[in-house]
């Protein structure tokens, strides 16, 4: 009998032989941006708790005021899953986001997802930054809109491609505002004025910037002065800065009210658990109150950035933030590089395709208020001390 699953041992096989084959490792948080791995300690460079919320004891306090209620939302938010727990979590975007009105998702990739999938169809077109974040692209490809990739950044490509589809019924654009594998930023003020000047909705994926970027920490849209434009929807996560877990939309109420009646993401998945959104409240009011953590971070990130092109590594210069990759190229030494590093108490993440373009593996280094300077200083030594012929 023909074992009609045996194509998924040929191809693991073929992945494993191109160093490119995922193992699961069970990792556990250990204070002060650290974990432990099969027992290991380490300080983990991996993970995207920018501002070290996720362990927070305010936050976590608060999580257990909400979790006496349940665990779970029992429903879809569109059912009976909308709790008070919710509705407050709403309000604490909306205003935090100073926009009109906010609407959350399970989580960020659903926010992405269900979002694009609710403003365009067949009869429209999307242009998406070719480094953009994968739930902006399945969103893009699952919607039947025409999809056009321009080159990354590249705003002039844009202004072509949005000047050829003046035809279409409706135009969007999307982007990620922080880029999560390369770590540099989109000319956010620029796509604005392209969006403004050809009656395109803009969606900028905020999920990197949120809490860390902008006097108030909101995001990057923020920090580029183009906040609540009437053509841009904003994106964000509570997974990353904010340390929980959940997507959001913020923009006008119609936008809202739209993908409450049609986001289809949101419709049929159980609401976020109740105890996510009393922690996402806590974790933004302390964003709000304490900007010494993303001030900190930002002082920090450029000082690796710095550091690390000095001890001679391959860093890119529009590199801005939290996320500083390191191209390496080949995914054999690139993971060869991880290993050592591991030993040296330091865990990055190795970035292989399909996360990046064939060609381009890297390390990709986050930063974490929880690293504090001794965090920092591991691993940078650790970086020094490498040895690059393997
Ligand atoms: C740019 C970007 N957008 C969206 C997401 C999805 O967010 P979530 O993890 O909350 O689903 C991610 C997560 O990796 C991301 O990097």
């Amino acid at each position: 009998m023909v074992n009609p699953f045996q194509w998924i041992d040929d191809e693991l096989s073929a992945l494993e032989d191109k160093t490119l084959l995922r193992q699961r490792r069970t990792f556990c948080s250990v204070p002060g941006g650290h974990c432990s791995l099969d027992g290991e300690l380490l300080w983990n460079f991996a993970g995207n708790d920018y501002l070290g919320l996720a362990d927070d004891p305010a936050v976590i306090e608060t999580a257990k005021t909400a979790i006496i209620e349940g665990v779970g939302a029992r429903a879809s938010a569109l059912v009976t899953g909308h709790s008070h727990w919710h509705e407050q979590l709403v309000k604490t975007v909306a205003e935090f986001k100073k926009a009109e009105a906010a609407i959350l998702f399970p989580t960020g990739y659903a926010a992405n997802f269900g979002t694009i999938t609710s403003l365009v169809g067949s009869e429209d077109i999307v242009f998406c930054d070719r480094l953009n974040h994968a739930s902006l692209i399945d969103g893009a490809r699952h919607s039947k809109a025409k999809f056009r990739v321009y080159p990354h950044c590249d705003v002039a490509a844009l202004k072509r491609e949005l000047e050829k589809a003046r035809g279409y019924r409706r135009r969007l654009v999307i982007t990620d505002s922080l880029f999560s594998m390369d770590g540099d930023q989109a000319p956010l003020k620029e796509i604005v004025d392209l969006a403004e000047e050809y009656d395109a909705m803009l969606l900028v994926d905020e999920a990197h910037a949120t809490g860390i970027f902008g006097v108030n920490g909101t995001g990057l849209l923020e920090a580029h002065e183009v906040a609540n434009h009437p053509n841009v929807i904003s994106v964000g996560t509570f997974s990353k800065a904010i340390g929980v877990q959940g997507g959001f939309v913020t923009g006008s109420k119609s936008l809202c009210d739209w993908l409450w009646n049609r986001a289809r993401t949101s419709m049929f998945s159980t609401a976020l658990a109740p105890p996510l959104c009393a922690a996402a409240i806590a974790s933004i009011g302390l964003i709000k109150s304490e900007p010494k953590r993303r001030k900190w971070l930002l002082e920090q990130s450029k000082l690796v950035k710095e550091k690390l092109q000095e001890q001679g590594w391959n860093v890119p210069e529009d590199v801005n933030g939290p996320i500083i990759p390191v191209l390496i190229r080949e995914p054999e030494k690139t993971v060869s590089i991880a290993k050592q590093l591991q030993q040296q108490v330091i865990l990055v993440a190795a970035i292989r395709p399909p996360t990046v373009p064939s060609g381009t593996s890297r390390l990709r280094i986050s930063l974490s208020y929880s690293h504090q300077e001794s965090g920092v200083q591991a691993l940078l030594d650790a970086f020094d001390q490498l040895d690059t012929t393997c």
